[in-house]
């Protein structure tokens, strides 16, 4: 509406073209976030050559950046208020791309870990001031699509990474492997650096420091024609903005709900074990029988493309099939992969005909998760909660996503040596079992539900009310 030409009803391409520019270049963030988490697992195989490492050093290395994620998602919200999104970006882009530089040359174990510690925090960050950052800028209409567009970018991020280890382990450039593949970031780093410094900030964010001249003025470069119309909807937003709710809200009695869908959610979309794989591939592949190195990561390599392509899937059905359907038959399908990959560790004839069932296992369990965990929670910890308290639901929810991806990445080899492979991958196949039985329970169908909708249905113990239409109002909605 605000996006279209007043009289015509149609859009303009030229600007359309510089909102999705814009959110591609925001979205580097979200590149970032699947880079400098993916990359990992083709670097500690070499990682654990030049320091030595123990599965318990392992395991840090691989889950200290989730810790700074845990610290960067607590502290983004603040920080992205004070200085404003686009600051807020450029500073991520700066120190995306020092901690790239400088982990590549950690002289100790010590120094790369807490490198990572801060990188992590980059990442925390980047994975709230992203979507909020495309949620200001982009016009209601297509804000749903660029919501998931920040998950491809995750995901396209993680299978780049996998490339790139692929790359500088045949070719490391004299350097070890390791070094090069942290180094990479930097690329999309400085990109993002650029590309922010020609962004505009959002005019959300102006307006909510009372800067509504250069609100308007942002308005008009981006969006166009119908500024006026836009500022108020923004002056609407504020006002439900600034009575905004508090965590102790959230447990309401029928909100409380809401709540429990979103965190739980979050956390079985980690227990389903989906880092495990993403970080620990090519060490999966090696226990497999893969021989070489190098081979492991061509075999993670494919799974990320896998990754990437699956999740088009989603952007394309989400809102065709709903989100129910995509959730239950991915939880489904990943129960089968996981199922399958203990069995290969199980049964040594299936163990002795080395990756081929592995991979196959592995690309069965990516594919379920990447059209159904992966985008739908983010997208339902979106939309669920109402809206006084969506920032405060998304936020807890998010913080929870990171804990739990902490505690499954830290425990995952332990786990490994404690009751073997197979009964670590049908353990995960019993939270898959477990998320099947709660989505089919207690996840509702948003598909085409307005948002007021959703809010009527937890507040009417959980039941579809309609909600009467209100004229000439738009509601202001944030990754809706
Ligand atoms: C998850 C990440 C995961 C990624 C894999 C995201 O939705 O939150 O933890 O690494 O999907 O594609």
């Amino acid at each position: 509406m605000a996006f279209e030409n007043a009289t015509t009803g149609t859009r303009s391409p030229q600007r359309q073209r510089s909102v999705y520019l814009t959110s591609a270049i925001a979205a580097l963030g979200g590149l970032l976030f699947g880079y400098d988490t993916g990359v990992i697992s083709g670097a500690q195989l070499f990682l654990i050559q030049t320091f030595h490492l123990s599965p318990q050093q392992q395991e840090l290395a691989v889950s200290c950046v989730l810790i700074g994620a845990m610290i960067g998602a607590v502290i983004a919200g603040r920080v992205n208020d004070m200085l404003g999104r686009k600051k807020t970006l450029i500073a991520l882009a700066i120190l995306f791309t020092l901690g790239a530089i400088l982990t590549a040359f950690s002289p100790t174990f010590i120094f790369f870990i807490i490198l990572r510690v801060i990188v992590g925090i980059g990442i925390g960050s980047a994975a709230s001031v992203v979507p909020v950052y495309i949620s200001e800028i982009a016009p209601s209409q297509i804000r749903g699509k660029l919501v998931i567009f920040q998950q491809l970018a995750i995901t396209i991020g993680i299978a780049v990474s996998y490339w790139i280890d692929l790359l500088f382990a045949r070719y490391p450039l004299g350097l070890l492997p390791w070094q090069p593949m942290f180094a990479a970031a930097a690329i999309p780093g400085i990109l993002l650096f650029v590309g922010m410094l020609v962004s505009p900030e959002t005019p959300r964010w102006y307006a909510s420091k009372g800067r509504w001249e250069e609100a308007r003025r942002t308005l008009d470069s981006i969006k166009g024609a119908d500024t006026a119309r836009e500022l108020a909807i923004i002056h609407d937003a504020i006002v439900i903005d600034s009575s905004q709710g508090t965590l102790k809200e959230l447990f309401a009695p029928r909100i409380r709900m809401a709540l429990v869908v979103g965190v739980g959610l979050a956390a079985l979309q980690q227990f389903v074990g989906i880092n495990t794989v993403i970080y620990y591939a090519p060490i999966i592949f090696r226990s497999a029988g893969v021989a070489s190195a190098n081979a492991a990561i061509l075999a993670t390599s494919v799974v990320g493309v896998v990754n990437v392509l699956s999740t088009l899937i989603a952007l394309m059905f989400v809102d065709r099939l709903g989100r129910r359907v995509l959730l239950i038959s991915g939880c489904i399908g990943m129960i089968i992969g996981l199922v399958i990959l203990g069995l290969v560790f199980f049964v040594p004839s299936l163990h002795a005909a080395g990756a081929g069932f592995t991979l196959a296992a592995l690309i069965i369990y990516i594919i379920s998760f990447a059209f159904s965990m992966g985008p739908v929670f983010w997208l339902l910890s979106a939309e669920i909660f109402p809206t006084r308290l969506r920032a405060v639901g998304a936020a807890t929810s998010t913080f929870v996503n990171w804990f739990c991806n902490f505690l499954v990445s830290v425990t995952f080899l332990s786990l490994v040596a404690a009751i073997s492979a197979p009964y670590t991958f049908w353990l995960y196949a019993v939270f898959g079992f477990i998320a099947l039985v709660f989505c089919l329970r207690l996840v509702p169908e948003t598909k085409g539900k307005k948002l007021e909708e959703i809010e009527a249905y937890w507040m009417n113990g959980q039941k579809w009310v309609g909600v009467a239409p209100q004229p000439n109002t738009i509601q202001p909605q944030r990754g809706d």
